[in-house]
């Protein structure tokens, strides 16, 4: 059984093999506006909607009798090869039982046979909801979460850079591409071991998402600093942090997991580089610090991981809309800890790899109502020509779509001004 946009189609066994037709008239365009404007306000959870279902009240609309979106009988056209065919014959009944059980199944396809796109549902019941908006009306974001992730390295300064990466790659049959905006990044083009790409065990590259990598490129650790990779396991951002130094920082990495911060070492090891790992709770008194504050600090906070479904997609299952709440409030603390680290006139940045405002852009803007010595800088350098980021409220965010190589990341840059009263906020966006 095919189902697909007006029509199914389905081989069934009699006598013979019979071919079987069902083609339903698309739904009137004034009869499917109404039925979107219906649904405006009436998703059920953010939780529901980034797994591409659709509010009861929704489908309760949609199935309205004559008014939803089920075929009248004369808008469904039967047809059947066998030679006993005259206006439904066994084989058609069949057919159509297939098609009902399909439909219990997957309830969407509804739409695919009525020649209209939930999408255009999903877009109207999303309004006012906290997951950004214009991406949600084409139902990029949700395409993107089913999608394969692609495999995206990080390539070492040195050699030739992703240049010379990319032709030794091309050497040996594997297709890749540099990433726009991500310097360091290549997006290889059918995944494979990473056994099998060159310089991976001696450390030349590493496995990274390009969103990711941009931690370390915005941050842009320069020699000499003092660096706090705040929540650091299991440290794809800290060999980035020390890969884009370009000469020795002095870089800690800690985190409250210790198992995850074994993989740190051993993440370090294969790159030969070092940093000092420290084991804590960020939240607590910072017995391991020796007074001596930051230059710059990541905070690449635990978050909902809205923004990398595509890669781990039990968070569609395991994840709740309440979560969102005590994940906000954890990250608030954790930046408020890291802000007592950090010197004056340094740079904190904070980074998610959510597309919930409540997570991102919400967590920065209470933190500068509340801390006199907190800006945003102007636009910083680092930020500026770079493709993926788009601004947003208090920093950048990237949405995963189809066009878009890397994850749903959020980064925002914050100051802490040497004068306690000169904010001077020049907000990106
Ligand atoms: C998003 S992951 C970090 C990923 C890492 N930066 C990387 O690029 O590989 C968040 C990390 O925060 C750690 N974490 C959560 N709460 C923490 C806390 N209160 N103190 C320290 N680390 C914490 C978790 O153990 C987890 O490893």
């Amino acid at each position: 059984m095919q189902i697909s946009k007006g029509e199914a189609k389905a081989q069934v066994a009699g006598s013979e093999l019979y071919s079987v037709s069902i083609s339903i008239a698309p739904v009137a365009q004034p009869k499917w506006k109404a039925l979107a404007k219906d649904c405006v306000g009436n998703i059920d959870s953010v939780v529901e909607l980034l797994h591409g279902k659709l509010a009861k009240s929704v489908m309760d609309r949609v199935c309205r009798q004559g008014e939803g979106l089920f075929p009248a009988p004369k808008e469904i056209k039967l047809s059947c090869s066998c030679p006993d065919w005259a206006d439904k014959c066994k084989h058609v009944a069949a057919a159509l039982y297939g098609v009902g059980a399909r439909l219990d199944e997957q309830p969407e396809l509804l739409f695919a046979l009525r020649g209209v796109d939930q999408n255009d549902l999903i877009a109207s019941a999303a309004t006012g909801m906290a997951v950004p908006r214009r991406a949600v009306a084409k139902g990029k974001i949700l395409a993107a979460d089913n999608a394969h992730p692609p495999l995206c390295l990080r390539v070492a300064a040195g050699r030739a850079g992703v240049a010379g990466y990319l032709q030794e790659l091309e050497a040996q049959g594997i297709r890749a591409a540099a990433v726009p905006g991500v310097e360091t990044a290549v997006t290889v083009e059918a995944p494979l071991a990473v056994e099998h790409l060159p310089g991976f065990a001696a450390g030349r590259v590493s496995v990274q998402d390009s969103s990711a990598q941009l931690a370390a490129l915005l941050l842009a650790p320069q020699p000499g600093e003092r660096i706090l990779d705040a929540c650091a396991a299991p440290g794809g951002k800290t060999g980035a942090l020390l890969e884009a130094a370009g000469g020795p920082i002095e870089l800690t990495a800690l985190d409250c997991d210790a198992r995850r911060l074994q993989r740190v070492e051993e993440n370090l090891r294969r790159l030969g580089r070092t940093a000092h790992l420290v084991h804590a709770d960020l939240r607590a008194e910072p017995a391991w610090w020796d007074g001596r504050p930051f230059d710059a600090i990541l905070l690449d906070a635990a978050c909902s991981g809205t923004g990398v479904i595509r890669r781990h997609p039990d968070i569609k299952l395991l994840r709740r809309e309440s979560d969102i709440g005590a994940l906000a409030s954890r990250q608030y603390e954790m930046l408020g800890a890291c802000w007592r680290l950090l010197r004056p006139g340094g740079r904190l940045w904070y980074a998610t790899c959510s597309v919930l405002p409540a997570e991102n852009g919400a967590v920065i803007e209470r933190f500068l109502a509340a801390e006199p010595g907190a800006g945003l800088p102007d636009v910083p350098e680092a930020a500026a020509h770079r493709p993926p980021l788009q601004a947003c409220r208090c920093g950048w965010q990237i949405l995963p779509g189809p066009k878009a190589a890397g994850d749903g990341f959020y980064y925002a840059c914050l100051r802490k001004f040497q004068d306690q009263g000169a904010r001077g906020n020049a907000r990106a966006g």
